[in-house]
């Protein structure tokens, strides 16, 4: 994406400083009543590079004013002011698969329900228990012969978050309960009281009795009411799914294309390149809490303050080539604020480590045999979660 060089954020900071009025904040077409919300629906993706083009922050009239930025200075100020920029009215929140739990509270309750948390999520908990257990699922459901990649891996994800969650077996509540997040928009945002009922019972009855070395067991020996844990269990098993099963999906489309990246010792930077290229969590969003100037723009009390995983990771500032599919970038070392398809700062993914390694048993698997593009369509395109828009149909032989 090629994109001006801009330095309107220094400019309009000593503008500020010095009482002078600022520049405008650009916006990307849209309709006059119905302000972006229409192209939002038809493609986010669209939108989001539209305005890249026109400076470091713009504007977007969604069901409230939102200001849009992705320079690594814009993330860090976001991101780490829990007190001046809310979770409560932002995005994730319109959906009822993520209204719960932790990813709902917010300071000063977020940072003690995290404390609770990140022990049972951090790499060392995660990966002795699990690695092994995910390795055996993928291997025994790897296919032959030509599928559909967004298909296989969602159906391996399902598989691998009720093993992690409640032990060896299927759980046809919990594969109900996903379904809507294998769907387009709406369905993702519709409210779905029968499902989260069902859920809920059965989780509440699993937590009652969880098998040892599962994700269960743990949320069971939280402090605080058994709600809780129900609420942070349910929540997790939605944030965990289609962004984990569609990161699976491009890290095979582009070991199809290169067969040199399908090798177990380049694994890890594989997942990390697909991480970059395909952010599942492609935009963030916070709302402001009182006036404030971020990076030399004001941002009015009440605004949504959107952050983009999507557009950071493809910024030719941030990024040599950003467009290009290539690990080999990872021997580097990281831009600060520039990489973050985890977000970033105390609300950074509680279930990075899980994801991680659910995505490196998944590619792993096909490591040693033959994988090759048959058709599809990678665009990615901003669903509830970058999606490629599909089928991603590829063969493999072992
Ligand atoms: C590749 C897969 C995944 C990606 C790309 C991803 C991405 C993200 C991102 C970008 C955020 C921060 C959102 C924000 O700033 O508002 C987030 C938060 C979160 N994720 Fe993930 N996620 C993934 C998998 C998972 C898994 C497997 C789980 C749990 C099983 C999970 C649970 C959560 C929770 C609970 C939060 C909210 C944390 C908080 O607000 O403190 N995610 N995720």
């Amino acid at each position: 994406m090629s994109r001006p060089v801009i330095t309107t954020d220094a400019r309009a900071s000593g503008r500020a400083a010095a009482g002078l009025p600022r520049p405008p904040v650009p916006k990307p077409a849209g309709a006059r009543l119905s302000g972006h919300l229409p192209r939002w629906g038809r493609d986010a993706i669209a939108l989001l590079e539209e305005g890249a083009r026109l400076g470091p922050v713009f504007r977007v009239r969604l069901w409230r004013p939102a200001l849009v930025g992705y320079q690594p200075g814009w993330n860090r100020t976001i991101l780490s002011d829990l007190d001046g920029f809310r979770s409560r009215g932002s995005m994730s929140q319109l959906s009822p698969f993520l209204r719960g739990g932790v990813i709902a509270l917010d300071a000063p309750a977020h940072r003690p329900r995290r404390a609770q948390l990140n022990p049972t999520f951090h790499r060392q908990a995660i990966a002795p228990l699990f690695t092994g257990r995910f390795q055996d699922i993928v291997d025994r459901s790897r296919p032959q012969g030509t599928f559909d990649a967004v298909t296989w891996a969602s159906a391996v994800v399902r598989r691998l978050l009720t093993e992690a969650f409640f032990g060896p077996g299927r759980s046809p509540a919990l594969e109900e309960f996903l379904a809507p997040l294998d769907r387009s928009l709406p369905a993702p945002l519709l409210p779905r009281p029968l499902r989260i009922r069902r859920m809920r019972r059965v989780l509440r009855a699993a937590l009652a009795d969880p098998p040892p070395g599962t994700l269960l067991a743990a949320f069971a020996a939280l402090p605080g009411p058994s709600d809780d844990a129900v609420e942070e269990a349910r929540v997790a098993l939605a944030a965990g799914y289609d962004t984990t099963a569609h990161t699976v999906a491009f890290a095979l489309w582009e070991i199809a294309a290169r067969p040199d990246l399908n090798d177990p010792d380049r694994t890890g930077a594989v997942v990390r390149e697909a991480l970059r290229l395909y952010p599942a969590g492609w935009i963030g969003s916070r709302v402001a809490v009182r006036d404030v100037d971020v990076e030399g723009v004001r941002v009015p009390a009440g605004h949504l303050v959107l952050y983009s995983p999507y557009l950071t990771h493809r910024d030719p500032q941030v990024w040599d080539q950003p467009d290009r599919f290539r690990p080999e970038r990872f021997d580097r070392p990281l831009p600060a604020w520039g990489y973050l398809p985890f977000g970033a700062g105390e609300r950074i993914c509680l279930g990075a480590a899980l994801a991680t390694a659910m995505v490196q048993a998944a590619v792993r698997a096909f490591a040693g045999g033959r994988l090759r593009r048959v058709g599809g369509d990678p665009r990615p395109t901003g669903v509830l979660t970058l999606t490629p828009r599909g089928p991603l149909i590829l063969d493999h032989r072992p």
